[in-house]
């Protein structure tokens, strides 16, 4: 079973690991261009702790997809943007959209009302996914722009992220117990 969960700052060196194995496609979809591995590693670790909540997506202990959320620069953020990442033997399994579903909560539950994503027009998955979630897509100098309007937190969105936290905890506990369960999609 994958465990979703945020991680850690001190642990973000396994998210620039995440990122340095993806393939040439998979890389150009991410980042919407050709990417060096220099450039992804300085991207990394330059990251602003203070802006930046990253959910991972763990197999069998390693972490082959997550999703990054960056709230823009402000005291009281009003938009966030989000960069989605798996890898390409975890892709098409349904993962994006557990991962989209968790990023929407925790945006909506730090009060932002609005999520900026840029996509290739040819990258197909995510368009589904931005459909699927009730994103809106336009056309931004030949790249395609998603926004999603967010509703206000309200008590169910915080005990859905709140379970979600203890449930990503107890995840990782197990799955460090029972390191060789295998992955069933
Ligand atoms: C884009 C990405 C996050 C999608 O996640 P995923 O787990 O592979 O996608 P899912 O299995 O959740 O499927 C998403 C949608 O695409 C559809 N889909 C799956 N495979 C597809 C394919 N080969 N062609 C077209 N649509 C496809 C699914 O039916 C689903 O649509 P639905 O939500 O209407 O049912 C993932 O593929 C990825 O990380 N790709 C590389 C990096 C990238 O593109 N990042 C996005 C930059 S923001």
């Amino acid at each position: 079973m994958p465990v979703l969960r945020k991680l850690f700052p001190a642990e973000w060196d396994r998210y620039e690991r995440h990122l340095l194995r993806l393939d040439p496609h998979s890389r150009l979809m991410r980042f919407a261009g050709n990417t060096s591995d220099a450039a992804i590693t300085q991207r990394c670790r330059t990251l602003d702790h203070g802006r930046t909540v990253i959910v991972g997506c763990f197999v069998q202990g390693e972490l082959r997809g997550a999703v990054e959320i960056a709230v823009d620069r402000t005291l009281w953020p009003r938009d966030a943007e989000l960069a989605f990442s798996l890898e390409a033997p975890f892709q098409g399994l349904g993962l994006g959209a557990v991962l989209m579903e968790r990023a929407l909560t925790i945006v909506r539950n730090r009060r932002i009302r609005r999520i900026h994503m840029l996509c290739l027009h040819e990258n197909r998955r995510m368009r589904a996914l931005v459909r699927r979630f009730g994103g809106a897509l336009t056309f931004d100098g030949g790249e395609l722009l998603a926004v999603f309007d967010l509703p206000p937190p309200n008590h169910l969105s915080l005990a859905v992220e709140a379970m979600e936290d203890g449930a990503g905890a107890v995840g990782a506990w197990l799955s460090a117990i029972a390191p060789t369960e295998r992955f069933a999609a």
